[in-house]
């Protein structure tokens, strides 16, 4: 039989970034939140995606409820970005993330998936949809893997 899971939970957030304006300063910053949050969120078991998109962020986080409750805590403080609101909070029955922290931001070899989602105007509306945050999440993962040849792990 196997062992009774513990409760999984994701939180689907939104926020404003308050980084560098300067590109190789900016960068260095996403750079410094990917090391430390690789580092934690695999030490913590919590799988994630961010979404970066002009000034805006959008995260999803998943994992067991006490550790992703602590992780967002963290996050919700973080001076690197202001205006945190949830969209989702809720029990998961199963993760949709892979990696414990992947951010991908706008480029030219993504662009397509971005445009569909047509995030930005809600971002700015203040009223992203949780389903566009989510499934964009998971297109762009499935782009990633697809680019490293390991997509058919997970049809
Ligand atoms: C947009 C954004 C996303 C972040 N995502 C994570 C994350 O998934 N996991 C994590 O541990 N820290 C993440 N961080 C960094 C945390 O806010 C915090 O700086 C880090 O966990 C170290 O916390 P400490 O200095 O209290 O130890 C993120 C920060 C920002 C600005």
């Amino acid at each position: 039989m196997r062992a009774k899971r513990t409760s999984l939970v994701h939180i689907i957030y939104f926020s404003r970034l308050t980084l560098s304006s300067d590109p190789a300063k900016r960068s260095a910053q996403i750079d410094d939140i990917t090391r430390v949050a690789q580092k934690k969120n695999e030490f913590a078991v919590i799988t994630s995606l961010l979404i970066i998109e002009n000034n805006f962020a959008a995260q999803v986080i998943e994992g067991e409820r006490n550790s992703v409750e602590e992780t967002f805590s963290r996050i919700n403080a973080d001076q690197r970005h202001r205006d945190v609101q949830i969209c989702e909070w809720r029990e998961i029955a199963k993760r949709e993330f892979v990696h414990s922290f992947k951010c991908s931001q706008r480029s030219s070899s993504n662009d397509v998936l971005y445009s569909k989602a047509n995030l930005l105007p809600m971002f700015q509306r203040g009223t992203p949809k949780t389903s566009a945050i989510l499934s964009l999440a998971m297109a762009l993962q499935a782009d990633l893997m697809s680019r490293q040849g390991i997509d058919h792990l997970f049809v």
